[in-house]
């Protein structure tokens, strides 16, 4: 009797083991206060209200005079060590006499309609564009698209027409979507948090509230850089309201799989490596070892004391033009580190590159940027729950070559378990929406697709 007792038990606990390995872990969805001082008693104002990108005579003067009151260390050598002085010198030359007429540019970002919505006490900017004709018996499918650093909302306004109209764009009108692009709190017209620990899973929070409040009760996600980390908090935070969720950058990395990668290159298949991911990760110490080294010395900085270099930053527009462009050179194309110009303007108009340092300049909020490091990084990697937590969500991933750091489908599914769709794009890099909008939307059409046929 005794051992029928005993073995039942056993046999109970193994059962209960299995459930609880299968359960699907999902993070809370607690309510944060990121507002100054104390929580006020009062409900909070849950009106959303239409917002626009001004400018002023007086914030042009004083632009200006920064910019013409630059000083730039005189070139000795012609040699990269960053981006080139003397190229910045260009940009300063072009800034004067172009882009000083930020007006007019204002005028540009106004092609799609602003909103300020006070979510959890802090307010919060973004677009909402809705398709200008939908075919009949069709409803928009409503995207979240999420940007990162040193980025903005703005990333997205070349790919929002292929994915709001994409009849007229040249591709079918199979899926048509409603894009709500916010801005990450404390990057541009979205406010900064007053309390320390606003983190990506605070984010995700604040803007699955925002997507609530907009009425979608299910919808899809995408991001790249933050925007990847924040969408998947969001799923893994409530995977029945995300119907599909879409990354062209992961957080992926684990030691197991740098051991796969020393060993990979001979036994690449055994670790379930392509062809083409052997292509994008060797040679491994320069695409792995020697261009994390290169690249991540901004990221030391700003997880450890983003304050510091921030003065200085928040000091120049040129200083600022010069960090925030440098990243645009190398992540769109390591390769465009040997090139004089940084390559820039192969991929982009500098009227864009600059309107994005524009919405970090006008509303001076580099520093705030930067801290977002130091509240996700500051602790160290795999120091939060949702760093070893699964996403169980449909996934789709686009691989694009010039990304940072190649991601095998094969980790992508350890951390991605329900991966539907993963694609090797034609060109492109870290800057996915910006520079291939078409090539993304397209990725994001496939996903959909594959999704809805499954
Ligand atoms: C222009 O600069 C002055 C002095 O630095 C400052 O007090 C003022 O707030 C600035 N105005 C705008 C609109 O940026």
């Amino acid at each position: 009797m005794w051992l029928e007792i005993f073995l039942a038990s056993v046999l109970g606990f193994v059962i209960y083991w299995f459930i609880s390995q299968d359960k699907e872990e999902t993070l809370p969805l607690e309510d944060g206060w990121w507002g100054p001082g104390t929580r006020p008693t009062a409900r909070e104002d849950e009106s959303i209200r239409p917002f626009k990108v001004e400018t002023s005579d007086e914030e042009i003067n004083n632009i200006s005079q920064r910019v013409e009151k630059h000083f730039l260390t005189p070139e000795r050598f012609r040699i990269k060590y960053g981006l080139l002085t003397s190229y910045v010198g260009e940009i300063v030359h072009v800034w004067n006499f172009k882009y000083l007429i930020w007006l007019f540019q204002v005028t540009a970002l106004a092609k799609y309609r602003d909103f300020l919505h006070s979510l959890i006490w802090l307010d919060i900017h973004f677009i909402h564009v809705k398709p200008p004709q939908l075919p009949s018996s069709c409803s928009p499918k409503p995207l979240l698209m999420v940007h990162g650093w040193p980025g903005s909302f703005y990333e997205f306004y070349k790919i929002i027409p292929f994915l709001t109209d994409p009849k007229n764009h040249g591709l079918s009108d199979e899926h048509v979507f409603e894009v709500i692009c916010p801005s990450i709190p404390g990057y541009s017209f979205s406010e900064a948090s007053s309390k320390k620990g606003f983190d990506s899973v605070a984010t995700a929070r604040i803007f699955y509230k925002l997507m609530l409040r907009l009425g979608f009760q299910e919808f899809y996600i995408q991001g790249g850089d933050w925007g990847s980390l924040i969408c998947t908090n969001m799923a893994q935070m409530v995977p029945r309201r995300v119907k599909g969720l879409h990354l062209n950058m992961a957080f992926v990395l684990r030691n197991f799989f740098i051991l796969t990668v020393l060993l990979g290159r001979r036994f690449g298949g055994l670790f379930g490596y392509s062809k083409r991911d052997i292509e994008l990760m060797y040679p491994f110490k320069e695409k792995f070892f020697y261009s994390i080294m290169r690249e991540s010395g901004y990221m030391h900085i700003q997880s450890t004391k983003p304050d510091t270099v921030g003065c200085a930053l928040n000091d120049s527009p040129v200083g600022l033009a010069a960090y925030i462009l440098e990243k645009f050179s190398t992540w769109t194309n390591s390769e465009f580190r040997n090139l004089e110009d940084g390559g820039l303007e192969r991929k982009y108009s500098l009227d864009d590159l600059l309107t994005n340092v524009m919405l970090y300049w006008t509303t001076g909020t580099i520093v705030s940027s930067q801290r977002y490091y130091k509240e996700n990084l500051g602790q160290g990697l795999m120091a939060h729950k949702h760093e070893r937590m699964k996403v169980h969500v449909p996934t789709g991933f686009a691989a694009f070559p010039s990304e940072l750091l190649h991601a095998p489908e094969k980790w992508l599914k350890f951390k991605y378990p329900k991966l539907v769709s993963y694609s090797f794009m034609a060109c492109g890099g870290h800057f996915a929406a910006f520079e291939e909008p078409e090539l993304l939307a397209q990725d994001i059409r496939k996903f959909v697709s594959a999704l809805e046929w499954q």
